[in-house]
């Protein structure tokens, strides 16, 4: 019975969504190959696996307007991540645990069982005594319908914690076990639990992976653990932790008594827009993880989320990003090698000197883009480098590299009248022969790589076309550039 009902939710979501997504589409601000829903507001990335030969992204949605609302799993596959086809809704809320307008099917992950597709969600619902979030459980045989199990939820909240601050379930499987890491809230601190099952669906507690101590928040969302080598991680996205938005702890972890020393600590992006982070495995072994572009309401630069509500839609996933980790334990992440096979209309230079005089820079329309260079640390004396990005009608985002001080910065504040703040991050250059800098620009977004994929900046900049110019500029000396490359970038929607 409750699985018609989400069956005709699903049904009438998807109606809505035909009639809206030609609007969507349209749009001037709509992304040209950065992942969208085709209509309707979109988080989160949840249940990212590769099943049956295809990239499958689950995200948290709400079809029917450019706002968070009764959230869905809306659901698309890919061959590449970059070209999509949209399938029928995953999930739609339709039992008393899952179901209320602030509420619905909030996020988790996916995994392979018993030949099947199982996806862990959590279920977000108030039946009076207060928001309750719990776990749940929905399998597919074909990947594509899903079933929510007659037994959910599988696990409530554990006495001391939050029953409000409970969710996120990450699902992987260790030998013969399965685990499952969930954030969560206690004393006003965020943590991450530690559970695991024999079967999906008998869940006991483990242990405490790692705990705030004030400083990484109150509340732990989206956390992800993982193997690197014979290394671990955990990411997690911490609400009331100031300008972070994403950040990992690296170390050992012991099976056997479930315990995870972390002796490394670093962000995963410095940008405002880059929340959520989820990660799975690539067919070929590459750790992949995909963010939401965005940040909530607490986060210190909130503004709104943009004006593209105006045309029926909000919120793209950051482009892929591969998870390496350098000797150090420390992470870099690098955009996914399937971007390249975007790339038009190249440019090269094997050398290019700038001065304060400053030059302009050509890379596809100026709009859609991306751009690499090598900053010669050795022939520079410059004390900063700076990229004019998405410039024209009085607008422009500076990219800046202050070499003298070991600061990169990008600042939003004359972007587009719309979004503000300068987000920063240390440079570390001593000892350094070179400095990379890789741009990546859409029609809403600028993602900046620097300093070997550990200086990414990934801010929204809602620019219109005539924002298509790109200058280039020395202070204080001179700069050389090397290995000058740039291409536009195919449109993967139209
Ligand atoms: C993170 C988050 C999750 C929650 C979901 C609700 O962005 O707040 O913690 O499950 O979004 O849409």
């Amino acid at each position: 019975m409750s699985n018609e009902l989400m069956q005709q939710k699903i049904e009438k979501a998807q109606r809505w969504i035909d009639c809206r997504k030609q609007v969507v589409k349209d749009g001037d601000m709509r992304q040209h190959y950065h992942f969208m829903a085709q209509a309707g507001w979109i988080n989160d990335p949840n249940g990212l696996i590769y099943f049956k030969g295809k990239y499958h992204f689950f995200y948290q949605y709400n079809p029917y307007e450019g706002f968070w609302g009764s959230i869905y799993w809306g659901h698309a596959v890919s061959d590449d991540m970059l070209h999509w086809e949209y399938l029928p809704l995953a999930l739609a809320p339709s039992e008393v645990y899952d179901e209320h307008p602030r509420g619905g099917c909030f996020s988790g992950s996916a995994i392979e069982h018993d030949g099947r597709l199982f996806l862990m969600y959590t279920a977000a619902a108030n039946e009076g005594r207060g928001v309750e979030q719990t776990q749940c459980i929905a399998y597919s045989e074909d990947g594509i319908h899903f079933e929510k199990y007659h037994g959910n939820p599988v696990l409530t909240a554990p006495e001391g914690i939050e029953a409000n601050q409970f969710r996120d379930p990450k699902v992987w499987k260790h030998e013969d076990t399965y685990y499952m890491v969930c954030g969560a809230s206690r004393d006003g601190k965020g943590l991450a639990l530690l559970y695991q099952s024999k079967d999906m669906l008998h869940w006991t507690f483990f242990n405490v992976l790692a705990e705030s101590r004030g400083e990484w928040g109150y509340m732990w969302e989206c956390p992800d653990f993982y193997p690197m080598g014979d290394k671990y991680v955990l990411m997690f996205s911490p609400m009331g932790s100031g300008d972070h938005t994403s950040v990992y702890l690296a170390g050992d972890f012991d099976y056997g008594t479930g315990t995870f020393s972390h002796y490394i600590s670093g962000e995963i992006d410095w940008g405002f827009d880059y929340y959520a982070p989820q990660s799975f495995l690539a067919p070929d072994g590459r750790r992949i993880i995909v963010a939401w572009a965005n940040e909530w309401e607490w986060m210190p630069l909130w503004k709104d989320w943009g004006p593209t509500y105006k045309e029926g839609w909000c919120g793209f996933f950051n482009l892929p990003r591969e998870v390496r980790m350098l000797e150090d334990g420390t992470l870099k992440f690098l955009p996914a090698a399937e971007t390249e096979s975007l790339r038009q209309d190249p440019r090269y230079r094997d050398v290019l000197v700038v001065t304060d005089a400053g030059q302009e820079l050509k890379a596809g329309d100026g709009v859609a883009f991306e751009l690499k260079m090598k900053v010669d640390l050795e022939e520079t004396d410059a004390d900063t480098l700076e990229l004019i990005l998405r410039s024209g009608n009085g607008k422009r985002t500076l990219c800046r590299f202050d070499l003298a001080h070991g600061q990169m910065s990008v600042d939003r504040n004359a972007s587009d009248g719309w979004s503000r703040g300068v987000s920063r991050s240390t440079l570390f250059l001593k000892g350094k022969r070179e400095l990379d800098i890789h741009v990546f620009s859409d029609q809403s977004s600028l993602e900046i790589f620097s300093n070997g994929y550990q200086n990414n900046h990934s801010n929204n900049v809602f620019a219109g076309n005539d924002q298509n110019r790109i200058f280039i500029r020395a202070q204080g000396g001179r700069a050389v550039i090397r290995e000058y490359e740039s291409y536009g970038l195919e449109e993967c929607f139209r």
